[in-house]
C-alpha cells in the first residue's frame, strides 16, 4: 500500500486514476490549482469511493507550497498529470506552454528533491510520434514534433530520462496515452472541456445532447478505409488502471520505462460515430468539413510492452467508451432516459 500525490489531481484522467488507486488499497493526495477542473471533484470522489482525499490547492510552479504539501503528507511517489493540453492554444501562446508544462515540471521536481520523493509516473502522449511512418507504433518509433504542446511532452520525457540516468529519480514511468475517452460508469466524474470541445468524443456527446447541431468531420479524403482520420481510443478506466500498475511497478523496482497506453485498435471518425449511435440510440448529424490543420492521418499503438512489463491490457471496447461518455454528458445536460 502506497501514498501517492497526483498533480492536476482534480482533472479528467487524474480523478479516474484516484479511483483506481484507492480500489487497489493506496492512499491518494490531490494537488491542483483548479485552472481546468471543477472544485467539487474531490467531494464527488469521496462520495464515489467512500474515502477522504486530502486536497492541496497549489500551482506546481510554487516550489514552497508543493514541498510543504509533500512534507505534510509524506508520499512514496508522484503521478504528474498537471499540464495544459490544447494544441491550438500552445501554438497561439508558446510561452504559456513552456512556462506551465516545462517550467512547472522543473519546479515540481525541485520540490520533489527537497522532500526526497524520487519515484514518478508522468503523463506523456502519443502526440510525441507526430505522423508515424506506420502503425501499430512501438515505443522505439522515431519521435517528431508536430506542435508546441507535443514539444513540451518530449522535453519533459527527456528531462525525466536524465534525472533517472543520474540517479535523481530512482524510477520513472513515462506513459504515452493514445486517445483517452469515456468516463466512470457511475457518471460521477468525467471530462469537462471548457467552451467548444477540440476532441472528437466530447463533441459527439454534445451533438447528442442537442448542445451543438452537428459534428464537423474534419476531412473525408484521408488515405484510410473510409477517408476519415484513424485513432486509438482508450477508455479512461483502462488508462486509470494502467497508472495504478505503473505506480506499483516503479515503487517495487528501481527501473524506468516509457510505454504506450492504447488498445492497439485503430478506429475512424465515422466508425466512432456509428458505434456511438449504436450504443446510445442517438443520431449524430454530420457535416463534412475541411481537414483540420496539423492533424495526422492515422495512428494506433502496439501496446505489447505495457502488457509484458505491467501486465496491463485494455479491457473495455468502443461500445463501453461510447456508453460511458454518453452517460456522463447526458447527466450533465439533465437528460435522464439513458
Ligand atoms: P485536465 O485538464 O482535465 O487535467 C489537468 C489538471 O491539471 C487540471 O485539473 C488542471 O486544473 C490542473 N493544472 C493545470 N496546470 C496546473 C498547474 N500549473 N498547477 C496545478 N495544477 C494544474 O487534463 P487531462 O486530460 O486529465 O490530462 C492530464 C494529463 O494527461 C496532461 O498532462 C495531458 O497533457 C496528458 N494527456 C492527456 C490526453 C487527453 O486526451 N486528455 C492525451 C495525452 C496526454
Ligand atoms: C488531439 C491532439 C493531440 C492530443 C489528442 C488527445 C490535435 C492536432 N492533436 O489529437 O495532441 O494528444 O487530441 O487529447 O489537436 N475530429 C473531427 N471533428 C471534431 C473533432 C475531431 O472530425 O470535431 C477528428 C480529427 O480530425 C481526428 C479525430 O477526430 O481525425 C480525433 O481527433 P481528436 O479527438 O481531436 O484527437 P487527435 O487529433 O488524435
Amino acid at each position: 500500500m502506497a501514498r501517492i500525490l497526483l498533480t492536476g489531481g482534480a482533472g479528467y484522467i487524474a480523478s479516474h486514476t484516484a479511483v483506481a488507486l484507492v480500489e487497489r488499497g493506496h492512499h491518494v493526495v490531490l494537488l491542483d490549482n483548479f485552472a481546468n477542473s471543477e472544485r467539487d471533484v474531490p467531494d464527488r470522489l469521496r462520495r464515489l469511493t467512500g474515502k477522504l482525499f486530502p486536497v492541496i490547492e497549489a500551482d506546481i510552479r510554487d516550489v514552497k507550497a508543493v514541498t510543504d504539501a509533500m512534507q505534510a503528507f509524506p508520499v512514496d511517489g508522484v503521478i504528474h498529470f498537471a499540464a495544459l493540453k490544447a494544441v491550438g492554444e500552445s501554438e497561439a501562446d508558446p510561452l504559456l506552454y513552456y512556462d506551465m508544462n516545462i517550467v512547472g515540471t522543473i519546479r515540481l521536481f525541485e520540490a520533489m528533491q527537497q522532500a526526497n520523493v524520487r519515484r514518478l509516473v508522468f503523463s506523456s502522449s502519443a502526440t510525441v510520434y507526430g505522423q508515424p511512418d506506420h502503425s501499430p507504433i512501438l515505443e522505439d518509433a522515431p519521435t517528431r514534433v508536430n506542435n508546441i504542446y507535443g514539444r513540451t511532452k518530449l522535453v519533459m520525457e527527456d528531462l525525466i530520462r536524465d534525472l533517472a540516468r543520474t540517479g535523481k529519480l530512482l524510477s520513472a514511468a513515462s506513459l504515452r496515452y493514445f486517445n483517452p475517452v469515456g468516463a466512470h460508469p457511475s457518471a460521477m466524474i468525467g471530462e469537462t472541456p471548457s467552451g467548444v470541445p477540440n476532441n472528437l468524443m466530447p463533441y459527439i456527446t454534445q451533438v447528442a445532447t442537442g448542445e451543438r447541431p452537428h459534428l464537423n468531420v474534419f476531412g473525408n479524403d484521408y488515405d484510410t478505409p473510409d477517408g476519415t482520420g484513424v485513432r486509438d481510443y482508450i477508455h479512461v478506466m483502462d488508462l486509470a488502471h494502467a497508472h495504478a500498475l505503473a505506480v506499483e511497478h516503479i515503487i517495487a523496482q528501481d527501473v524506468s520505462l516509457t510505454v504506450n497506453l492504447g488498445t492497439g485498435v485503430g478506429i475512424s471518425v465515422l466508425e466512432l460515430v456509428h458505434a456511438f449511435e449504436r450504443a446510445t440510440g442517438r443520431k449524430i448529424p454530420l457535416n463534412i468539413a475541411p481537414r483540420r490543420p496539423g492533424d495526422v492521418t492515422s495512428y494506433y499503438a502496439n501496446p505489447a510492452m505495457a502488457e509484458a512489463i505491467l501486465g496491463w491490457k485494455a479491457k473495455l471496447n468502443v461500445d463501453d467508451m461510447c456508453r460511458d461518455a454518453w452517460r456522463w454528458q447526458a447527466k450533465r445536460a439533465g437528460i435522464n432516459d439513458v
